[in-house]
């Protein structure tokens, strides 16, 4: 649905070239709910806009739906990048609905006035727009406030309405820059889940820009980690949830992963000074092995007692994760092999700790 390739966007300042996109590569299939997260300045916003051309990249390609926005001819051996003509971009930018944190409402017109507005535009007769607006607001969950004005709405109530005013001409793509970091989390949650009922109810695409990865973690099925103008870090969430390579993806996923927990406890000095005997062994369960007694098993076929310090269980995209960790007793060769029977199953080992062994 939508396909970036190497795009680079640098803003020239007084102050010297800002490179807030550098070469970046993206593919994102329709009925995604994409995320793109990162820390501020890492170039989120200018990546999202320039996917509707409200930021004018500097090279690369962008192709929407089968339209090609950007694209980049070597002429002579030099480099020449050459947007889509005005008219051709006005219909496209139809194809793509953008919600904001800040909702952009229009406050001196009504919730059925900011609604109809993109309408009015698009070649709709007064009764379509009627209909469609009212369409909109049953979608959203706002019939009730028709003829209210925005400053009588709460901010979730305001999200609604900017969510509705986004895809009221039936875009298959729905650009989305922190729609939510204004918001209290019960509000976020039901936006998310709106979004997440839109998605599925009209097989809209979205991308879901934020700097929470709780966000990520409640309705993206992808997700890009952005650090510095680059995506450092691309794939499923559950991926990336259950092994994440760099640095700053480690902090995100630390800030609301259940097995965080786990690091946490082996990074205090809980389990230092124990007098266990035996291995201290991390363990990360992912999705069939979570079900398997295991445990069990293990201590059955290889005669190791095995004591839990911690375990944990989340959901993510309707899979379990699981993490534990757990002192392995018994000779060195029957914990090894234990341990291999985890390996061969699914189960990430990690050794922490070499105890004493009998
Ligand atoms: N219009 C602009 N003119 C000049 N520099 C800009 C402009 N917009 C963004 N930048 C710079 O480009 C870099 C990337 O900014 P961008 O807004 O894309 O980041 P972001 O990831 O969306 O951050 P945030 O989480 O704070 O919204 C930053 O260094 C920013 O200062
Ligand atoms: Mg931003």
């Amino acid at each position: 649905m939508i396909e970036i390739k190497n795009l680079c966007k640098t803003y020239h300042l007084k102050s010297g070239d800002v490179p807030a996109i550098q070469n970046v590569n993206l593919s994102i299939h329709e009925g995604d709910i994409y995320g793109i997260i990162g820390y501020s300045g890492a170039g989120k916003s200018s990546l999202i806009r320039c996917i509707n051309l409200l930021e004018k990249p500097d090279k690369g390609e962008i192709i929407v739906d089968g339209t090609t926005l950007v694209s980049t001819i070597s002429k002579n051996g030099e480099e020449k990048v050459s947007i889509i003509p005005n008219r051709a971009l006005r219909k496209t930018r139809k194809n793509i609905g953008m919600i904001f944190q800040h909702f952009n409402l229009l406050d001196r017109l009504t919730v059925y006035e900011n609604i109809a507005y993109p309408l009015r535009y698009s070649g709709y007769d007064k009764k379509e727009i009627h209909n469609r607006v009212i369409e909109l607001l049953s979608l959203v969950g706002l019939s009730d406030k028709i003829n209210v004005y925005p400053s009588s709405l709460s901010g979730g109530q305001k999200q609604r309405v900017a969510i509705a005013r986004a895809i009221a001409s039936h875009p298959k793509v729905l650009l989305s820059d922190e729609a939510t970091s204004a918001l209290d989390p019960d509000a976020t949650e039901s936006i998310l889940h709106l979004l997440k009922d839109l998605n599925q109810k009209l097989g809209l695409t979205i991308v879901m820009i934020t700097h929470e990865m709780s966000v990520i973690k409640s309705i993206c099925s992808k997700v890009a980690v952005m650090e510095d103008g680059k995506v450092v870090e691309e794939g499923d969430v559950y991926s990336i949830f259950s092994n994440p390579k760099t640095e700053v993806t480690k902090r995100f996923v630390a800030t609301t992963s259940a097995l965080h927990k786990v690091d946490q406890l082996l990074n205090s000095s809980i389990l230092l000074g124990n007098d266990q005997k035996g291995k201290l062994v991390k363990l990360i369960y992912q999705k069939t092995s979570v079900k398997d007694a295991l445990i069990s098993e293990v201590s059955r076929k290889y005669h190791v007692d095995v004591s839990i310090v911690l375990a944990t269980v989340e959901i993510l995209q309707d899979a379990p994760l699981g993490g534990m960790i757990a002192w392995f007793q018994g000779n060195e060769k029957d914990i090894q092999s234990a341990l291999t029977f985890f390996s061969d199953s699914d189960v990430k080992v990690e050794v922490i700790e070499h105890g004493r062994v009998d």
